[in-house]
This record gives C-alpha cells, sequence and structure tokens, in this order.
C-alpha cells in the first residue's frame, strides 16, 4: 500500500476497503452481542479486564480506526448490559499488525486523539506466530487475506504448465494456473489459521 498522505496514498483512496469492511461491521456486531463469553474474560482474579484486539494487515488508515472502534463499543456495550453492578470495566489494547514495510509512521501519527484503547504496532508476516500463546482476545483482519505469502514458482517457470504468461492475475487464466494459486491459498489460511488458533483466548459460545 502506498504510504503517506499524497493523492496515491492508501489513506486517501481506500474508500472500496471501508464500504466492505462496513457491511462486515454488522456481522461482527451481533456475533460479538450473541456469542461472545465477556463473563469469562472477567472471571479472573485481577481489578482490571484488558482487551486484546488485534487487526492482522491494518495498513496505514483510516478504515483501521473505523473498525476498532465499532468493535470496542460493541464489547463495552454488552459487558454494560451483562455486569451492571460489576465495577470492572475493560481496558483496551489494540495491536496494529502489517508487513513490517508498512508505512507505521501515517498510521500512528494518525492515531485519533479521542480513542479509548492502548495501542501497539506489530511488524510482520500475519502468516507466521506474533503473539504469545493464548493472550489475544479478538482477532479482525479485512481485505488482506487474499494477499498470498509468496507467488507460487510454477507460475513463473515457463517451462511449466501452469506458466501464468508473465501476468499477475488469473482472470481468464487455465485451470493449470488457478489450482496453483488455490493450493497457495490453501496453505496460507491454514498458517493464519494455525497461529490464531495458539494465539486466541476461547471467549466463544460454540454451537
Ligand atoms: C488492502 S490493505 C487493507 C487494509 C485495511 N485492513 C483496510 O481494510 O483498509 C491490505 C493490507 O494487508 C497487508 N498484508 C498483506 N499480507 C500481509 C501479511 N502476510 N502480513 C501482514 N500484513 C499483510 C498489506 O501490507 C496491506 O497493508
Amino acid at each position: 500500500m502506498n504510504g503517506g498522505n499524497g493523492v496515491y496514498s492508501y489513506s486517501k483512496s481506500s474508500q472500496l476497503q471501508k464500504e466492505g469492511s462496513d457491511v462486515m461491521m454488522g456481522m461482527i456486531k451481533d456475533a460479538i452481542t450473541e456469542k461472545m463469553d465477556i463473563k469469562s474474560l472477567l472471571s479472573n482474579n485481577s481489578n482490571i479486564a484488558s482487551f486484546h484486539i488485534v487487526d492482522f494487515g491494518c495498513s496505514i488508515g483510516p478504515n483501521t480506526f473505523l473498525a476498532m472502534q465499532h468493535i470496542i463499543e460493541t464489547i463495552t456495550h454488552k459487558h454494560q448490559t451483562q455486569h451492571k453492578n460489576n465495577q470492572i470495566s475493560p481496558e483496551f489494547q489494540v495491536f496494529f499488525n502489517d508487513h513490517v514495510t508498512n508505512d507505521f509512521n501515517t498510521l500512528f501519527k494518525a492515531l485519533p486523539l479521542e480513542r479509548r484503547y492502548f495501542t501497539s504496532g506489530v511488524p510482520g508476516s500475519f502468516y507466521g506466530h506474533l503473539f504469545p500463546s493464548n493472550s489475544i482476545h479478538f482477532a479482525y483482519s479485512s481485505y488482506s487475506l487474499q494477499w498470498l505469502s509468496k507467488t507460487p514458482k510454477e507460475l513463473m517457470d515457463e517451462k511449466s504448465r501452469s506458466w501464468n504468461t508473465g501476468k499477475i492475475h488469473y482472470i481468464g487464466a487455465s485451470e493449470d494456473v488457478t489450482s496453483v494459486y488455490i493450493a497457495q491459498f490453501e496453505k496460507d489460511m491454514e498458517m493464519f489459521l494455525n497461529a490464531r488458533g495458539q494465539e486466541l483466548k476461547r471467549l466463544w459460545k460454540m454451537e
């Protein structure tokens, strides 16, 4: 993504991604309201419940800030309605993750002044482990998991049946090409889910 605030920066050209995220946010809010088990977060012995949220592939804003705000508002609302007599109100820590090459300086400069959360930047690929086991309460990712971890080498090998003739997309490509993209996506998703499976706490009611 282009960094900075210029005309061609991601911060000035991410309206499409915002619209997608707005649609998903309704579903995310429903899931938090219906299925998140806030009680288990608050039932430990500590006086303060701290809630850790990660945006995997956050880029430089502004969409990530809106998404984090909506998630935190929904969790806070659920906590207030479920625990009216409870003195403990959760504190939130948001981890902004992206590749090491992401323009984190622009992201940090654009952080909303009125935010109700602590922040950290976490550089590195989300296809690997980024957090200690059992330490994250909520993982969010939008418009980022379509990025593969690498270009499969067969696509660039002129001698391979899956050579993609120099293109960087699969629109109109043969089945040999698309199957290579699919296989890479499956491997990547497995790595992503395995890493999150270790890092996430169990806070959800399973059906
Ligand atoms: C299209 S932007 C989406 C940004 C933001 N989530 C939004 O909705 O506006 C995709 C982001 O994912 C990041 N990304 C792609 N692959 C990644 C990886 N393996 N690990 C961490 N970030 C990654 C890119 O660097 C880029 O900033």
